[in-house]
């Protein structure tokens, strides 16, 4: 809440710091810096095969092309072939065994592009083909794991079966998703004078980008400097996988003594790089005629590509998601993490959490079709409550839930019932359109799943002309981090927001971060940045008091805001006046900040503990209208309330929510991942793989996203994270589609088959299955 004796920008809309820049395309991303003199570019050569062994590597005729300056190859790495964040299972430039179409083999260095294509193509690779997996199902008949499983159980579920008037088993698949991020992977480097390494990345982790460099060069972490300063996206597409092409830019400018540059082109970035995991999990539900759950088993596997990546993190958010909203007394969660020969798939915006509420969700709907009750009923109904009812799945008592009450207000703003109504009776008449309602709850973890990594660190600097430079370890890709970062220092500080000056993320500034992503960016960093401002303004506090002659007991009052010091009993002092006094008295005008989220810990072994510090949530309604003829379908409304707690800048965390459900909207409905039996990508460019667009989104009178005004308190300033929760809100298109799909045929209780993502052929088939004509 905004505090009313306080001007600063605090809790108020504000236009993104970069928004102007990106708009009139003055922002520049590392491919758009002139590229400095003598800088070399680079062609990757990757593997054409999705398994098999390299028998040789012949580079002589590449070496002939004119512009060719450098092939370089794994013997040509002076430390550690490796690239992986940390399971150190991927090489960086493959020595004898490929693993998927697209690994990185060979990088050519040359004068121009053109050279470097010319060059990559003649780089002979000789693999002897070895059998590939591509399918996920394949993968778990050939038992193909990556290491490690994580259960999570509790309660009797034999009691569960037993005492159930009705099972249900099945499967739920869930797709892929390209990250889509505008600006493609890339990243320069150069080596100094000192042998210094200075990399310019679009990626996520610099901290990770200047630790694979070391590592690759066999050099010390503080000769490396990685420099970010914005990505065109992320998506946690640059999480880890950014720091491979980090490493090869390095890797070229330490052997070339020369700048390189390594971008990737739209195509080969979306062939090569990876992806949204896929899941497949089978289930076994156990339920009372009454709607209420009594036990669930489920089972799923990840579709991890390569190599490991962040899949057991991923699983492991799944299975942390598997509960949704719902309060389920005897579980067993198992996931495992399947090796396939495909790009080792990554983070994406939900890590895991929407694949696991997909299957919860779609359990509640088809035990809802069965007894003939409403789908957002059987919700109502298994809900969290008080206690015994409050027990998570890895036995935490969940706090502050605020699901049931947001449900309620958007049943009645959204007139759920009302609409539901006249929906059915529209499908009466209507012959070939056909409309659906869905609704979704969303109850999503904050904190990173590996608790070591819920740290952060800022260097806030004020100079005497009352301007202030502020680092943080986090990285901006659009969220609108460094916007929020800014008022937040503004705020602790009290110097207008135009006096401070965000500069680059840089891993010698702040040291040992953490990448940006699950979504605690500004619960971390903005933590650490308010440390370090309430280290300053301590110090200054003690110095006015000093200057004004104020007594002890009033030096907690002093307030500094928006350019002003206001003592109590005294005349408002210019903050350019206090800063000076302070300078004059030789008191430090700087400060590194650190924060590290309380009380969160995790038994893996055990399957117990508190991996969240708290949780977002999200309630949604929408609707859609299907053409029936074509399997087209329109999102015709959509309305809902997501809980972001007090806001940094609502105008930012709006469009985060817009953008999240938009992007969750295009997951299930329209993004079609095409992988050849080969396991080559059939749809690696905007032509064959289909992105939501302006299109997609209805007009504002019928896209009503609004911030829960009395949300609770959770972290910096009583914010809550943003980013990736109200992407699951998007599921609500399951149960819209579903309905619409439903009208299609004559039995009421028929389980829809639609096969994710929805397009419109996949909907022409359920509804023809709907029919019973397929
Ligand atoms: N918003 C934009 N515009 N671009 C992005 O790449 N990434 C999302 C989300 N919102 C992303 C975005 C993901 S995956 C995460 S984890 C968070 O932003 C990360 O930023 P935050 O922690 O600062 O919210
Ligand atoms: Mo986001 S998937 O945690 O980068």
């Amino acid at each position: 809440m905004k505090d009313p004796n306080r001007t600063s920008p605090l809790h108020e809309n504000a236009v993104h710091e970069s928004a102007w820049k990106h708009v009139t395309g003055r922002a520049q991303f590392v491919n758009d810096m002139p590229l400095p003199p003598h800088c070399l570019v680079s062609k990757i050569v990757v593997s054409p095969v999705a398994h098999g062994i390299i028998k040789q590597i012949d580079t002589s005729e590449a070496l002939k092309v004119p512009g060719v300056v450098a092939v370089i190859t794994a013997k040509d790495i002076p430390g550690v072939n490796d690239a992986s964040s940390w399971a150190h299972d991927e090489e960086l430039l493959a020595s004898k065994e490929v693993n998927c179409i697209g690994q990185n083999i060979a990088l050519v260095l040359g004068e121009t592009y053109e050279a470097c294509e010319e060059g990559a193509a003649k780089v002979k690779v000789d693999i002897d083909p070895l059998e590939a997996i591509i399918d996920i199902r394949d993968a778990i008949a050939k038992n193909s794991m990556l290491p490690g499983c994580h259960i999570i159980a509790r309660g009797d579920l034999d009691e569960a079966w037993k005492n159930a008037d009705f099972i249900l088993e099945g499967e739920v698949e869930s797709p892929g998703q390209e990250h889509w991020y505008l600006e493609t992977h890339c990243a320069q480097a150069e080596v100094n004078e000192d042998n210094d390494v200075i990399i310019y990345a679009s990626s996520q982790c610099p901290t990770g980008v200047q630790g694979k460099a070391a590592e690759i060069l066999g050099i010390d972490a503080s000769h490396v400097v990685c420099i970010m300063p914005r990505m065109g996206g992320g998506f946690g597409g640059k999480e880890t996988q950014g720091a491979q092409y980090g490493g090869l830019a390095a890797l070229g400018a330490w052997i070339t003594r020369r700048p390189v540059r390594v971008w990737l082109n739209r195509d080969d970035d979306m062939a090569w790089s990876g992806k949204r995991h896929p899941f497949l999990s089978k289930y076994k539900a156990a339920f009372k005629n009454d709607g209420t759950i009594l036990g669930l088993h489920v089972v799923s596997w990840a579709n991890s590509g390569w190599a490991e990546d962040l899949s057991m993190c991923i699983l492991d958010r799944c299975l942390y998601h598997l509960d949704g909203c719902y309060y389920i007394p005897a579980l067993h969660f198992e996931g495992y993490t399947a090796k396939t020969n495909l790009p080792s798939n990554t983070a994406f915006r939900g890590f895991g959490g929407p694949q696991g509420f997909m299957v919860t969700e779609t359990v509640l709907n088809r035990a809802a079709r069965r007894l003939g009750m409403d789908p957002l009923d059987i919700r109502i109904k298994n809900y969290y409550g008080d206690a015994p009812r409050n027990m998570m799945q890895y036995e935490t008592p969940l706090k502050n839930f605020r699901v049931p009450m947001m449900t309620d207000r958007v049943i009645k703003s959204a007139r759920y019932w009302e609409r539901k109504a006249e929906i059915d009776a529209f499908n009466a008449k209507s012959r070939y359109i056909k409309r659906g309602i869905g609704f979704m709850p969303v109850k999503f973890g904050i904190s990173f799943t590996n608790t070591m990594l819920n740290q952060a660190g800022a260097l806030v600097l004020v100079y005497t002309d009352g301007s202030v430079a502020i680092n943080h370890g986090g990285s901006e890709m659009g969220q609108g981090l460094h916007t929020k970062m800014v008022t937040i220092a503004s705020h602790n500080l009290g110097i207008k927001p135009e006096h401070i000056r965000l500069m680059n993320t840089r891993t010698d500034k702040v040291p040992n971060t953490s990448a940006t992503a699950a979504s605690s960016g500004t619960d971390l960093n903005g933590a650490a940045i308010k440390n370090a401002c309430d280290q300053i303004t301590a110090r200054l506090r003690k110095v006015v008091a000093k200057h004004l002659d104020l007594a002890e007991s009033d030096i907690d009052k002093i307030v500094f805001d928006n350019g002003l010091c206001l003592a109590p009993g005294k005349d408002p002092v210019d903050i350019v006046k206090v800063i000076n006094w302070a300078y004059a008295d030789r008191v430090q005008l700087s400060a590194a900040g650190y924060y590290a989220t309380p009380d969160i810990y995790y038994d893996v072994d055990k399957g117990r503990g508190k991996p969240f510090a708290y949780y977002s949530y999200g309630v949604c309604v929408l609707e859609i209208e299907l053409n029936t003829l074509t399997g087209e379908y329109q999102l015709r409304d959509v309305e809902a309330i997501h809980d972001v707690g007090d806001a940094i800048i609502p105008s930012i965390d709006r469009g985060q929510v817009e953008g999240a459900f938009a992007q969750g909207y295009g997951w299930l409905s329209c993004e079609e991942l095409v992988w050849g039996a080969d396991g080559s990508l059939k749809t690696h460019s905007p032509a064959t793989y289909k992105i939501p667009t302006y299109g997609t989104i209805p007009e504002p009178e019928h896209f009503r996203l609004s911030l829960l005004e009395d949300a609770t308190a959770e972290a910096v300033h009583g914010s809550k994270a943003v980013g990736e929760p109200p992407f699951v809100l998007a599921l609500a298109l399951v149960q819209a589609l579903e309905h619409a799909i439903i009208a299609c045929g004559e039995d009421p209780k028929k389980d829809p088959q639609i096969h994710w993502p929805a397009t419109p052929e996949s909907v022409l088939r359920a509804i023809y299955k709907q029919r019973g004509d397929l």
